[in-house]
């Protein structure tokens, strides 16, 4: 099954909505198949965000993202990585008619529905599944991910 890394940011935990989004992301049927707590060390933060070294708002991304702890977990079922960024919404939380919509997040996603900005957009999630397997990889050790039957499964999956 395919799975997807989601962080939820310093600003889902500190606000204190990390248990109505593991909740979102539950009802929607996805599996969680890893989970943990932690503080971002800088080298891992640097890594993960590579492919935004340069842009201007870098620094303080990787400020962010190091600044309190992260919840991540690992997402597992059909079409994961669109299902999640699906739910999640697109990057900007606000916007209006003339805006292009992919990068903007619709009201009934969680940005759409609980941010107000992209720098405190609450979550991160796998863009592309070869990403996925890189991210997963950068974040938890083989060990920590957890495959399990589940007997909602067959109501799920067709
Ligand atoms: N112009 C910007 N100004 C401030 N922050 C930004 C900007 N562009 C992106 N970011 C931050 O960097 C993160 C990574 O940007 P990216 O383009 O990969 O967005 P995303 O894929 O929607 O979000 P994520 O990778 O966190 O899931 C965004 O979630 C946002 O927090
Ligand atoms: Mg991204």
């Amino acid at each position: 099954m395919e799975q997807t890394l989601v962080l939820l940011k310093p600003d889902a935990v500190q606000r204190g909505l990390t248990g109505e989004l593991i909740t979102r992301f539950e009802r929607r049927g996805l599996k969680v198949v890893a989970l943990k707590l932690m503080r971002v060390p800088d080298a891992l933060a640097r890594q993960h965000y590579g492919e935004h070294e340069g842009r201007p708002f870098f620094p303080g991304l990787v400020e962010y993202i190091t600044s309190s702890p992260v919840v991540a977990m690992v997402l597992a079922g059909p079409q994961s990585v669109k299902a999640v960024r699906q739910t999640v919404g697109g990057t900007d939380p606000v916007w209006g008619p003339d805006d292009p919509a992919a990068k903007f997040a619709l009201p009934g996603t969680i940005r759409g529905d609980f941010a107000l900005m992209k720098g405190r957009n609450l979550v991160h999630a796998s863009d592309t599944p070869e990403n996925g397997v890189k991210e997963v990889a950068l974040w938890f050790r083989p060990e920590e991910i957890v495959p399990w039957a589940r007997d909602t499964d067959r109501w799920l999956y067709e």
